[in-house]
């Protein structure tokens, strides 16, 4: 058995960020299912916020305020203004770092309009924002080799917590799957969002929930599961994202007969609504039959005023996913697009310091910490606004690694039985190897993935959610009929995906009851059936303990209000 003082679980931006605070002063080990530079934060693309003011007046109050009304008042204020008054600073840090962020005339960072933010303040290095940052860390940590041990390509099976005390992880070895105990004084997890879950996503294969599953059978419970964002412009039929950075820099989104529909539904903010708006918007006029296409199941991206040198300059990475996937030339023509879930607000509730709530009542897990797109400190709500999310995973990931710093001098390794953690792991694995094989693995996903997308997606109501929820039940049934056929020792990926559909198949029921639970509409989660948000009965983060039979309760808490009361949400 390997010991750490701390052991990180991913390598994206909040992973990275607080293993530079921790490295040279405590022993620390980073575990990751991918290379570190394939982390999904360097998929993000269009910026990361902060009120800068450089070309535009701004301010962190602004910033604050978008934040809590894009959130639709479901985001916890006194962590909001935290994330954003650490904006400007964070910035300034990671460009000291090394990040090359897109310059004014004047050499300033440039700044571009968001979605839902009243101010340019989106930071970005073209649209490849996430890449650069993501980068920029990696070098730090790699200038630490020696210091900083970097299990690469290792899946984290199980989260060991006894008693309330984080004692460490069990962790497999892709390249072998040999199964291994990691124990150590702390844990963070910083191990990305669930988004894998849905037929069309902008999410990388790798997020599917390890983490807040880990986190869940291991007795914590998950927060605001139910809402998860929906970008507006996945690429059509691929939901790769498309980055809103388009529209910042002027880009329309129109339907089949030309329209920039949006000036229906957002008029004073058009293309730069809130997410959640301009999803539903764009599914509207699908459903309404405005919709593109031969079965016009789709909206457009247009750019074409925007001009080459414009797109080759700022959206180059727009221009070549939409011409290598679907081979549409953004200059001449509109890009077909979807909404795709993108964003999982909800995930493991953690404090201000990253350190994870056991109930609802404020007692803490000793020794286990949460960053970045796992976490639901909440300062999203429900319904996060672009270009906070890098930002989050930054402040907070620092928040994480300072806060450790401060305690882990003072923890005890806790013992583990490591025969015991290590044979529970192999159990798990072995019963996938025993089904009868009767039912296919890919098939499962599949269904999952169809049920997720078109009765939990971006309408929802109680007739699609119902049979959802049956549907899933016998998801998880016809699951245990599964065989992993693969025997092989090496790079084992059916046993992986076997492994990431458990966990999916697990936290989907949790978008679902919580959804169905939620009688309201509020920022993502938009029920036909419950058209209006309800601040009297349904301002409180949902809180989804596991049940010993493998079943849930949900409990609620409530919303911690600072500065700004709840209004009516208008753009
Ligand atoms: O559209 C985008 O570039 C995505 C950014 C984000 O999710 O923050």
């Amino acid at each position: 058995m390997n010991s750490h003082d701390v052991v990180i679980v991913g390598s994206g931006l909040a992973g990275l960020r607080a293993a530079m605070e921790l490295v040279g002063h405590l022993d620390v080990a980073v575990v990751t299912k991918v290379y570190p530079s394939r982390s999904h934060s360097g998929a993000a693309q269009g910026g990361v916020a902060a009120s800068l003011g450089n070309v535009d007046d701004d301010s962190v109050e602004a910033h604050i305020y978008d934040t809590v009304k894009g959130a639709d008042y479901l985001g916890d204020q006194d962590s909001i203004e935290i994330l954003c008054g650490d904006a400007p600073r964070t910035i300034y840090e990671m460009e000291h770092l090394g990040c090359a962020f897109s310059r004014t005339e004047e050499n300033k960072i440039n700044q571009r309009a968001f979605g839902g933010h009243s101010a340019q303040r989106a930071c970005f290095s073209a649209d490849r924002t996430g890449h650069a940052l993501l980068h920029t860390l990696f070098e730090q940590s790699y200038k630490q080799r020696g210091k900083l041990q970097i299990y690469s390509e290792w899946h984290m099976n199980r989260l060991i917590v006894e008693d309330g005390v984080c004692r460490g992880v069990v962790v497999m070895d892709i390249r072998t799957s040999k199964l291994e105990v990691l124990q150590a004084k702390a844990v963070l997890f910083a191990s990305g969002g669930y988004g894998q879950a849905f037929k069309i996503t902008s999410n990388a294969a790798a997020n599917t929930g390890d983490g807040i599953v880990a986190a869940y059978r291991a007795g914590v419970p998950l927060q605001d599961m139910e809402f998860v964002q929906f970008h507006p412009t996945g690429l059509y039929q691929h939901g790769i994202l498309l980055t809103e950075g388009a529209r910042g820099e002027g880009g329309y989104l129109i339907n089949e007969d030309g329209d920039r529909f949006m000036s229906k539904y957002a008029p004073s903010k058009m293309e730069l609504g809130p997410r959640d708006i301009v999803s539903r918007s764009e599914q509207t006029e699908i459903n309404e039959g405005r919709g593109a296409g031969p079965n016009k199941d789709y909206v457009l991206l247009d750019l074409r005023h925007l001009g080459r040198a414009k797109i080759m300059e700022r959206l180059p990475q727009v221009f070549h996913l939409a011409q290598d996937f679907i081979g549409v030339d953004c200059i001449e023509k509109p890009v077909p697009i979807q909404p795709t879930a993108h964003y999982s607000m909800g995930g493991i509730p953690a404090d201000n310091d990253c350190q994870v709530y056991l109930d609802d009542k404020g007692a803490h897990v000793t020794g286990f910490f949460a960053a970045g797109e796992c976490s639901c400190i909440s300062v999203h709500g429900a319904n996060r606004l672009g270009t906070n999310s890098l930002l989050e995973a930054l402040v907070f990931g620092r928040r994480a690694g300072k806060k450790m710093l401060d305690v882990v001098p003072g923890l005890q390794l806790a013992p583990v039985d490591e025969e015991r953690e290590l044979a529970a792991a192999r159990r798990e694995i072995d019963e996938l190897y025993a089904g009868d094989g009767t039912e296919d693995i890919s098939v499962i996903r599949e269904e999952l993935k169809q049920t997720m997308t078109l009765q939990a997606g971006v309408y929802r109501d109680a007739s699609r959610m119902e049979p959802a929820q049956t549907k899933l039940d016998q998801l998880r049934k016809r699951f245990a009929k599964v065989c992993v056929k693969d025997q092989g020792k090496s790079f084992n990926f059916n046993l992986l995906e076997a492994l990431e559909l458990s966990n999916m198949l697990e936290y989907s029921e949790l978008i679902v009851d919580g959804g169905l639970a939620r009688q309201e509409s509020r920022g993502a989660h938009f029920r036909t059936d419950y058209p209006t948000r309800d601040d009297e009965n349904w301002m409180k983060h949902t809180m989804a303990f596991r049940t010993e039979d493998g079943g849930h309760e949900l409990r609620y808490k409530p919303v911690k209000v600072t500065r700004f009361e709840p209004e009516e949400r208008k753009y």
